[in-house]
């Protein structure tokens, strides 16, 4: 494999939702902020000309309120469009032509995973996978057996070097600075541990439903959308064990490890919900019994981790939309000062804004010995910083795998939600703008209840 970066960027599924919410103020960000300097071409079959595909990269930019003629100006002159069928090899033919001189391209997929093996088989035919590098989207497979098909498929014109799987959830700078703060500082290590962690929570709550994408979630569901991958991937991030050595694939081998030692789940431990009124979108089938809301408690078998519960929740149509972590501390070993003592905590704020706060238990000004609960914040940030996929997306095109997923961590992702795809739960109803049923607070037991992250400041 050429270590070199790659010399042009081609992306499949061009005229889609992705590429119009993500992708193209991905590749302005690249181009204005990184010096991106490549061709770039979109591949899609809408029948569309260059010119409706400009147009199309400009709305996606003022949709995202990133639109500003000098970037866009920089940007138009390296896109390049093909319009035309995956399966059809003059598609290919035309792709060949549009990259010109480029011989490292990057692909990346950003079409359903059924289209993999005909896109990846025809870049092969046409030998454009040779020293090339491929980034396909999540979901990647349906379940194990899938995503190890899957796979089978792409390691035959991609070596596993070469293939980038994408969790745009990596790509977030909170959830990166969880793995830099943890080990950039030897402060935070010696408490990190089943002798001083209670618990920990993780909430990922969305205020909106599904209205747009009702087929794909009503194929898809909580468990499977954000649970399987973007949720145990924080997981990894906040529990695994520190690198070791100098190998670039150290951080990986530890989030593998640690992902093995997640014990799958099971129903009694498992809570899905669907809220009132998802069954009338369009795309979701009348009688769906797909959960838009899931909570469950995991436990990971591990020497540092053995019996601490990971309580995660994840929901469309919830109270607010915020994304928090919470790892609770036990509580001081006896009462000193006649107060029962609380449970301190570190509470990690990914999003919308980015915070790192402590919860802690201080003295009131006066003559007694009494306290109050109350919460240092540590660091607050706007939550406007690189976005993820711009990130991803030069990380790929250098060749830099850290922050995305390994085909071992996948199938263990995947074997960790198994028991629950193969016989799932019943689903609750529950009410929009509600934080879920209400069987997900019996979950926590002594851990409850749920910590509600607070509306972003100003909501
Ligand atoms: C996507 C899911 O992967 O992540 C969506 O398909 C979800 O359902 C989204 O809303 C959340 O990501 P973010 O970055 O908007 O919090």
């Amino acid at each position: 494999m050429d270590p070199a970066p790659s010399d042009a960027l081609v992306f499949f599924g061009a005229t889609g939702d992705l590429a119009y919410k993500q992708i193209f103020p991905a590749l302005q960000g690249l181009v204005c902020d990184e010096g991106l300097n490549v061709p770039i071409v979109g591949v899609a079959k809408s029948g569309w000309s260059l010119e409706q595909f400009r147009a199309r990269a400009k709305a996606s930019l003022e949709h995202s309120r990133s639109f500003n003629d000098a970037d866009f100006a920089r940007l138009v002159t390296l896109l390049n469009y093909v319009d035309g069928d995956y399966n059809d090899p003059q598609t290919f033919e035309q792709l060949k032509q549009a990259l010109g001189p480029a011989r490292r391209p990057l692909h990346y997929l950003a079409i359903p995973p059924a289209l993999f093996g005909a896109v990846g088989s025809a870049l092969a035919a046409s030998n454009l996978n040779e020293n090339a590098r491929i980034v396909v989207e999540k979901p990647f497979g349906h379940d194990l057996k899938s995503a190890q098909a899957l796979d089978r498929t792409l390691v035959q014109y991609f070596p596993e070097e070469t293939i980038f799987r994408i969790d745009h959830y990596m790509g977030k700078e909170p959830v990166q600075n969880i793995v830099y703060t943890r080990f950039a500082n030897a402060t935070i290590e010696p408490l990190w541990n089943r002798q001083h962690v209670r618990s920990i929570q993780i909430t990922m709550a969305e205020a909106f439903g599904v209205s747009d994408r009702g087929s794909f979630y009503d194929a898809t569901g909580a468990l499977r959308d954000v649970v399987q991958n973007h949720l145990l991937q924080l997981v990894a991030n906040l529990m695994m064990e520190p690198p070791s050595g100098e190998s670039h694939e150290a951080i990986r081998d530890q989030k593998a490890a640690l992902m093995k030692a997640i014990r799958p789940l099971d129903a009694a431990s498992l809570v899905r919900g669907q809220y009132r009124g998802y069954r009338a979108v369009p795309g979701v089938r009348p009688d769906s019994p797909v959960e838009t809301y899931v909570a469950l408690k995991l436990y990971v078998d591990s020497w540092r981790w053995a019996g601490v519960p990971v309580f995660i929740r994840a929901g469309k149509s919830l109270r607010l939309t915020a994304a928090e972590v919470i790892v609770e501390y036990e509580k001081p070993p006896r009462t000193v000062f006649g107060e029962d003592p609380s449970h301190g905590y570190l509470r990690v704020r990914l999003s919308p804004d980015v915070a790192v706060a402590v919860g802690l238990r201080m003295k009131r000004p006066g003559e007694r010995m009494i306290g109050e609960d109350v919460e240092l914040m540590m660091t607050e940030q706007p939550g406007s910083l690189t976005p993820p996929y711009q990130r991803l997306l030069g990380d790929a095109m250098r060749g830099d795998s850290e922050l995305f997923g390994r085909q071992d961590i996948i199938e263990a992702q995947w074997r960790i939600v198994e028991p629950i795809l193969r016989d799932p739960p019943t689903c609750l109803e529950y009410e929009p703008g509600s934080w879920g049923p209400a069987a997900a607070d019996a979950l926590l037991g002594v851990y409850g209840p749920w910590r509600d992250p607070r509306p972003p400041s100003g909501a």
